[in-house]
């Protein structure tokens, strides 16, 4: 599949989930003094979350072009140093705005990963949020037991507070999420090294794909958690490293997303593009 059909397979699966595909918002922030640049998917409907604006569709989904240069979610200290990090990326995302919860999300995650794009079910992890008692969070047992029918018990890892309690900034909608993680490294590698270990531990090779977060809270300036008039689902999934996966490629450069400007630039500039792998 090319990025295009990729983008395009993501907003029809969820379109037949009866979600309405909403337009990317522009990157530039103006309504939000904490927030410059938009840094995920959710920033659109911030207001929504927080029972502010009105729900005008309970199901939403999109992809979001985002920037990760500033602030609580900075990418810059890893481009060009990696193969999948970026300043600007496209994020795919479903919403659910006090409608489906934790089981309809992962289920859904579940079937366009492994049943619509077909990856291979014994690449992926998933993690779950592991509590953090200095906040009274618990363990996120919900997530763990319906990723349980999904998924053998030793795929289902716990994630800290860092990783698995999305944040949109110092203050804004959060909760615990569930990440799902691929290893794309070949099967000599794979018989030698559990991809278990690997996760989250910057393998370029097993890689975070995509993060459900299950919105509860807000997080307040006097840093309280206040929950959230409705349960939110907030799914943000990396384009660029879905293609990379599809694809059967090493880097996020070396998919199509890339390689047409790669070679516009080898065009101009007369130089050829080495690929290092
Ligand atoms: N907001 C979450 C993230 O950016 C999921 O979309 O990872």
């Amino acid at each position: 599949m090319t990025a295009k059909e990729i983008r395009q397979s993501f907003l029809d699966f969820f379109e037949s989930k009866g979600h309405k595909i909403v337009p990317s918002a522009p990157m530039v922030i103006k309504d939000d003094p904490t927030l410059m640049f938009t840094n995920a998917g959710m920033n659109q409907f911030k207001n929504i979350i927080l029972g502010n604006d009105p729900i005008k569709y309970p199901r939403v989904a999109d992809s979001q072009k985002c920037l990760r240069v500033s602030g609580k979610h900075n990418d810059l200290e890893e481009v060009g140093h990696d193969t999948y990090h970026h300043t600007m990326f496209e994020m795919l995302g479903n919403w659910s705005f006090g409608d489906y919860f934790k089981a309809e999300a992962i289920a859904w995650a579940w079937e366009y990963l492994t049943e619509v794009l077909k990856l291979d079910k014994d690449r992926f992890y998933v993690t779950v949020f592991e509590g953090y008692a200095a906040e009274g969070l618990s363990r996120d047992d919900e997530a763990a037991e319906i990723w349980e029918k999904l998924v053998p018990k030793n795929r289902i890892l716990n994630g800290n507070k860092k990783d698995n309690f999305w944040e949109m900034g110092d203050t804004g909608p959060c909760g615990p999420c569930s990440e799902i993680h691929i290893d794309l490294r070949n099967d000599d590698e794979r018989a030698k090294i559990d991809g278990a270990t690997l996760v989250n531990k910057d393998n370029p090779l097993v890689i975070e794909i995509w993060n459900n977060v299950f919105m509860q809270y807000n997080r307040k300036a006097d840093g309280t958690l206040e929950p959230l008039p409705n349960k939110v689902i907030d799914t943000g999934m990396g384009f660029e490293r879905l293609c990379m996966a599809v694809q059967g490629k090493k880097s996020n450069y070396d998919t199509d997303v890339f390689t047409p400007i790669i070679k516009e630039i080898e065009k101009i500039t007369g130089y050829e593009y080495i690929i290092k792998n």
